[in-house]
């Protein structure tokens, strides 16, 4: 008999630059166009680190930069991953007037960092990823699904994390 459970939250530790990487680019070879992630956690912390593995995922050869002074940054791999960083914006209609949504609603890829600044204008399905630092080399990272793309997704991690 098999036990069928959705799985509301993953946490992990990763204790390296390159572990956080290296699940980011597991994430990136299971993408399916038009999935959303939102980055969660102070400075420092690793979302950029994260992102870089979820594009190396995608098969992108370019260093995913933070693009906190671009804002945003469209990156080519198997699919298009578009990469936003809200950390400089402070108002919700900064972030409006981004014209994000023709990428969040479309068929790339994308990760924005800092998405705390505009969860109200973010799509409401999503793979929330929040990473807080626990020591110099230690990141926890906790993951949140909001709809059924991502609570199989988590699943789907799950499985190959303790595999
Ligand atoms: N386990 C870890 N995961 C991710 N980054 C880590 C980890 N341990 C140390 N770091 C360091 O933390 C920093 C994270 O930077 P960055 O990814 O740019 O953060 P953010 O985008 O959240 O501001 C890097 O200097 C990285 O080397
Ligand atoms: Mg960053």
């Amino acid at each position: 008999m098999k036990l069928r459970q959705s799985i509301s939250c993953l946490e992990l530790i990763s204790y390296s630059p390159e572990q956080t990487q290296k699940f980011g680019a597991g994430i990136g070879e299971i993408c399916l166009p038009g999935d959303v992630f939102l980055l969660v956690g102070s400075l420092g912390t690793g979302k950029t680190c994260l992102t870089q593995g979820i594009a190396w995922g995608l098969g992108i050869k370019e260093y995913a930069a933070s693009p906190s002074f671009v804002v945003v940054r469209e990156l080519y791999g198997r699919l298009p991953l578009y990469h936003a960083d809200l950390y400089r914006l402070d108002h919700i209609e900064e972030i409006v007037e981004l014209g994000l949504d023709d990428y969040l609603y479309g068929n790339s890829v994308c990760v924005v960092e800092w998405a705390e600044k505009g969860l109200s204008v973010l799509p409401v399905e999503h793979l929330l990823i929040q990473i807080s630092y626990l020591s110099d080399n230690e990141r926890k990272l906790q993951l949140k699904p909001s709809g059924k793309r991502y609570l199989e997704m988590l699943a789907y991690l799950n499985k190959t994390l303790n595999s």
